[in-house]
This record gives C-alpha cells, sequence and structure tokens, in this order.
C-alpha cells in the first residue's frame, strides 16, 4: 500500500507540465490466441505508417510474443540489456517495413510489473522519450485474462478485442471483457472481426457478443472492421511479411487499410491522459488491487 503510494508520487513528479504529446495509445487483445491479433498489429501499423502517421509497436505478448518473427526482423538486444544499463530503449528498437518502429518487448522480459521501482523510472522514462516522438502506440498484448493482459488493455487509450467466428474465441473474447470492466472499469471496447468468411459472418459474430456484453455486462461494444479470412494472409506470414506488404491487392490488405483510415478518424485523447507515464501510474494502481 505504502508502496504503492509512494510510486505514484514518484510518477507524478516525473510528468512534465505542458508536455505537448498527444501519443495514441492503442491495445490490441484478445480472450484466445491464434486470433490475429499480431496480424492485426503489423499491418495497421504498416498502413497508419503509409498514411504519414509515426508508429511504435510495442510487442508485449510475454507468453508467445513475435512480431520480430512476422516482421522478419532479428532483436540484436532486448529490455534486459536496458535493465542492465548496457542499452537504452531506443537502440534496441527495431526499424521495421515502412520505417515503423518495434521494440520487441516480449523478449527476455521478465512482466513490467514485477520490475523495482528504479527499473521501472528507467523504462518508464525511455518509454516516455520514445512516444513522445510517435503518433501511435501499438500494443500487442496477447491473449487471455491475465494481469499481463489486462495491464496494457486497461491503460490504453482504445482496446480493440479482436474475434474470430469460431465459438470459443467468442466466449473468451466476452471473459476478457467482463474482467476489464468489472476490474477496471473499463465501459467502452471496440470489436474488431477477423477471419469471417463474409461480411454477413462478421455481423453475426459481432452480433453474438454484443446481445451478450450488452444483456450481462452493461458495456458498450463497437464493431471496428472486419478482415476477411484471406489465404494470402498466412501465405504473406510463411515469408515472415506482413500482407499489406507483399500482397497490397489481397482482400485482408485492403481491409486493413480501411480500418487504418478509420482510426486516424478516431479523436485525439486529452492530455496528459495517453501520457505512457499515465499508463504506469494507471497500471501501479490497478497492480495493487
Ligand atoms: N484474416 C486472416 N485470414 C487468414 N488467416 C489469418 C488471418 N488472420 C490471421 N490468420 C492466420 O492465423 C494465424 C494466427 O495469427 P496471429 O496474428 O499470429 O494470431 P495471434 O497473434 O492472435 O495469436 C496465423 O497463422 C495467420 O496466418
Ligand atoms: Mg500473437
Amino acid at each position: 500500500m505504502q508502496l504503492r503510494t509512494r510510486r505514484s508520487a514518484l510518477i507524478s513528479d516525473h510528468i512534465i507540465p505542458g508536455r505537448e504529446s498527444s501519443t495514441q495509445v492503442i491495445a490490441v487483445s484478445s480472450g484466445k490466441g491464434g486470433v490475429g491479433k499480431t496480424n492485426v498489429v503489423a499491418n495497421v501499423a504498416i498502413a497508419l505508417t503509409k498514411l504519414g502517421k509515426r508508429v511504435l509497436i510495442l510487442d508485449a505478448d510475454f507468453s508467445l510474443g513475435n512480431l520480430d518473427i512476422l516482421l522478419g526482423l532479428i532483436p540484436q538486444h532486448t529490455i534486459e540489456d536496458v535493465l542492465a544499463g548496457t542499452h537504452t530503449l531506443d537502440q534496441i528498437v527495431l526499424k521495421g517495413p515502412a520505417g515503423v518502429s518495434v521494440l520487441p518487448a516480449s523478449s527476455g522480459v521478465p512482466h513490467l510489473t514485477t520490475l523495482t521501482e528504479s527499473q521501472q523510472l528507467v523504462i518508464q522514462e525511455q518509454l516516455e522519450q520514445l512516444t513522445g516522438e510517435m503518433d501511435v502506440l501499438l500494443i500487442d498484448t496477447g491473449a487471455g485474462i491475465s494481469p499481463s493482459v489486462t495491464f496494457f488493455a486497461a491503460s490504453a487509450d482504445e482496446t480493440i478485442v479482436v474475434v474470430s467466428p469460431e465459438p470459443t474465441s467468442l466466449t473468451d473474447a466476452y471473459a476478457l471483457i467482463k474482467v476489464l470492466a468489472r476490474q477496471y472499469r473499463e465501459h467502452r471496447f471496440k470489436i474488431l472481426v477477423n477471419q469471417a468468411k463474409s461480411p454477413r459472418e462478421a455481423s453475426e459474430v459481432f452480433g453474438k457478443l454484443d446481445v451478450a456484453v450488452d444483456r450481462f455486462l452493461h458495456v458498450a461494444i463497437e464493431l471496428v472492421g472486419a478482415i476477411p479470412y484471406d489465404d494470402y494472409v498466412p501465405m504473406a506470414v510463411m515469408r515472415q511479411k506482413a500482407v499489406l506488404e507483399v500482397f497490397p491487392d489481397a482482400p485482408a490488405s485492403h481491409a486493413f487499410r480501411k480500418l487504418a483510415q478509420q482510426i486516424i478518424q478516431w479523436p485525439k485523447p486529452d492530455l496528459p491522459k495517453s501520457s505512457v507515464q499515465l499508463i504506469w501510474q494507471r497500471s501501479t494502481i490497478h497492480a495493487g488491487h
């Protein structure tokens, strides 16, 4: 309890008054693994970059982080090196396709909430510096309802929950939304249906979730888009490329560009709500629950 208070005080000391940052923090989560989060993050990041946005991806999927593999990148150093003091965060950032920046946080990192206070400050300050230069921070949170997922989902300005037509994907998405609603008082979620065989199937999938969530959880969900099932996606994955890069005319690529077009219309977060420091503040408070 005392530690928590001290930590928050330390963190607020570091908020720079009047700092001109409006980095939009978007977490991409799912209840169930394998629904397409990593592909969504990679392709949306590239599409946003092509629209002129500066995008940083944080690979925070601590169990199955594989964004670097998907993008054919080879991390030389990890956050471990930052904690050891031999490198800074911007030295471990990888440059991906179209100039997307990728922070391979999933490799060799203890969970962020288990870091000591001084380690947190190091990461926090450097992450703040890094995201200060970015328009969008996209976080691949991994799947499930563990604190390592909810930590980021609850802290972001927007949470996109990815679902696929599989029934288990829906029940697991429901479970994730329930945890975020009950434990973190989140009440707005954006839903992305991936791998639907038709627009009709996508709206049916969303409809089922909408009915359950509205009835039992009393939170609002919004369908932000649908990415069709597209054989070009696994073909691109095999080549360790984002589909948008190698098959720009594939149906999924069109859908990813459309989603990015929509994301840039989202209202900018209020200051200092979106600040990375506040992410820390919010998550350290949550971690104390
Ligand atoms: N729209 C899609 N159409 C076809 N296959 C897809 C689509 N999206 C993802 N996949 C496939 O699903 C698998 C899991 O995707 P991935 O992005 O790694 O999921 P997650 O990060 O949620 O675990 C990948 O092998 C990928 O090729
Ligand atoms: Mg993944």
